[in-house]
């Protein structure tokens, strides 16, 4: 793409930081947000598509026209689950964001799994359960107890990160997992109960475009809702960019064996997957293991990735969405060597249900120190500013020459941030690992 138009789909702080980061690239006159948010329609070269509605293939299909867009950016997984690519593919319209059946890989946890083992990439030994089958589940619950192991329990389908409890105990798994069964047909899995696996998490992303892969540099996302990693699982409280863990080679190897067998097999079965793949990896003493695939950028994490891609991010996506990623010539990104923090502020109520119309003070303030400042959950006020409107609000992101230098201007800038009601850690990126060359990841 010489230079053009792009119109990326959702209205939170991924797509903020994903217009925010095109917005700046001399390849792309115009970014369209639909539907976008107040926040991100302030954000300098970047305009406001409202009047979308995200899960109607039509409605995506008529607003990328309209817009006259030459790529479209699907930032969420809903409407790819939906088959808003499908759509604009079918339209003549170049969409980077896989079709609705490669987006299983993400709306079926059953299905990932099938997957991913049938392309040799190690995952957590699990089974998936449908309803009707509550004793086979606490079973293999047993089964995982007598070797030591403790359980996780996931919903199977869509759950914004939130349908997954990590058990402490065998009680708590023997108790809770009937319920996710209860009222679910006897055809289709409706539970799936891991072995739950020891270590730290880590997000490897990649451009994908059916056959090739370009690694975007790793992140770590927070997704307990409180400090020392306690509290429910969110959609994440925070992010930060490199890993001192997963230095660029062991990214690479990850990609290699995770991503491109992954790929390979999706492209086997027909479904070839084209858009974000997001390898949710726990890097345990035995090597990297799968815990789930994302079909989309991660959200935290997309605000601490995307303002590390030094080169141009336009230009890689236009190219995978036309099947032409090897022409690139890349394995990577071009990654900068600013490392970068990101702390969400969230309402009070969040992971539940949040408290709306919050004056929020700050986000000036923050931006002067030089943080970035993401929207996510904000709606313009009658009076001037933004208000609170939804469970994440904001992400800020701090950035500096090492990990601790981005903490630091992290947290000033999100304590200048306030409003009533405001949650957030404190801890990101405080505790960072020893690091290490290559954990493992050659398998
Ligand atoms: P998921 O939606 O599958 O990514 O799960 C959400 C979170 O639950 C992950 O980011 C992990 O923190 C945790 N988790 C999921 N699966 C496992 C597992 N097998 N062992 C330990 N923790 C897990
Ligand atoms: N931060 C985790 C996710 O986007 O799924």
């Amino acid at each position: 793409m010489a230079s053009g138009r792009v119109l990326v789909l959702g209205g939170g702080g991924r797509e903020h930081a994903i217009a925010w980061k095109l917005a700046a690239e001399a390849g792309v006159d115009e970014v369209v947000v639909a539907p976008g948010s107040g926040g991100i329609g302030d954000e300098p070269g970047v305009r406001v598509l409202r009047e979308v509605e995200l899960l109607d293939p039509a409605s995506v299909v008529a607003a990328a026209l309209a817009s006259g867009a030459d790529l479209v950016v699907v930032g969420p997984e809903a409407p790819l689950a939906a088959g808003v690519a499908d759509a604009l593919e079918g339209a003549g319209v170049a969409v980077f964001g896989p079709s609705r059946a490669a987006a299983r890989l993400e709306t079926s946890k059953a299905f990932c799994h099938a997957v991913a083992e049938a392309a040799g990439v190690p995952m957590a030994r699990s089974r998936a359960f449908a309803g009707g089958e509550a004793g086979a589940a606490l079973g293999w619950i047993r089964e995982l107890d007598a070797e030591g192991l403790r359980a996780v329990l996931k919903a199977d389908g869509l759950a914004a990160g939130k349908g997954v409890v990590v058990c402490e105990s065998l009680e708590q798994a023997l108790e809770l997992a009937p319920s996710f069964l209860v009222g679910r047909s006897a055809d289709q899995p409706a539970l799936v109960v891991e072995e739950r696996l020891e270590g730290r998490e880590a997000s490897v992303i990649a451009i994908c475009d059916g056959d090739d892969a370009v690694a975007l540099p790793a992140a770590r996302d927070h997704k307990r809702l409180c400090d020392g990693d306690l509290g429910p699982n969110t959609g994440g409280m925070g992010a930060y960019s490199p890993l001192p863990d997963l230095d660029d080679r062991a990214v690479e190897a990850i990609v290699e064996s995770v991503h491109r067998p992954l790929l390979a097999e999706m492209a086997r079965r027909g479904t070839p997957f084209r858009g974000f793949l997001y390898a949710g990896l726990m890097l345990t003493a035995a090597g990297p293991r799968l815990l789930e695939c994302n079909v989309r950028l991660g959200d935290p994490e997309a605000q601490v990735i995307l303002p590390r891609v030094a080169g141009d991010l336009a230009g890689l996506l236009f190219a995978a969405a036309h099947g032409d990623l090897a022409t690139m010539g890349r394995r990577a990104v071009a990654a900068s060597g600013e490392a970068a923090v990101g702390i969400v502020l969230a309402a009070r109520g969040y992971p539940g249900d949040p408290r709306r119309g919050d004056p929020i003070d700050g986000i000036e303030a923050a931006r002067s120190q030089g943080a970035l400042v993401f929207h996510a959950g904000t709606v313009k006020r009658p009076a001037g500013g933004f208000g609170t409107n939804g469970g994440r609000v904001l992400a800020v992101v701090g950035r500096g020459p090492s990990l601790a230098d981005a903490r630091r201007a992290a947290e000033r800038a999100a304590d200048a941030i306030s409003w009533d009601g405001v949650e957030r850690r404190h801890d990101i990126a405080a505790e960072l690992p020893e690091p290490a060359h290559l954990v493992g990841a050659a398998r």
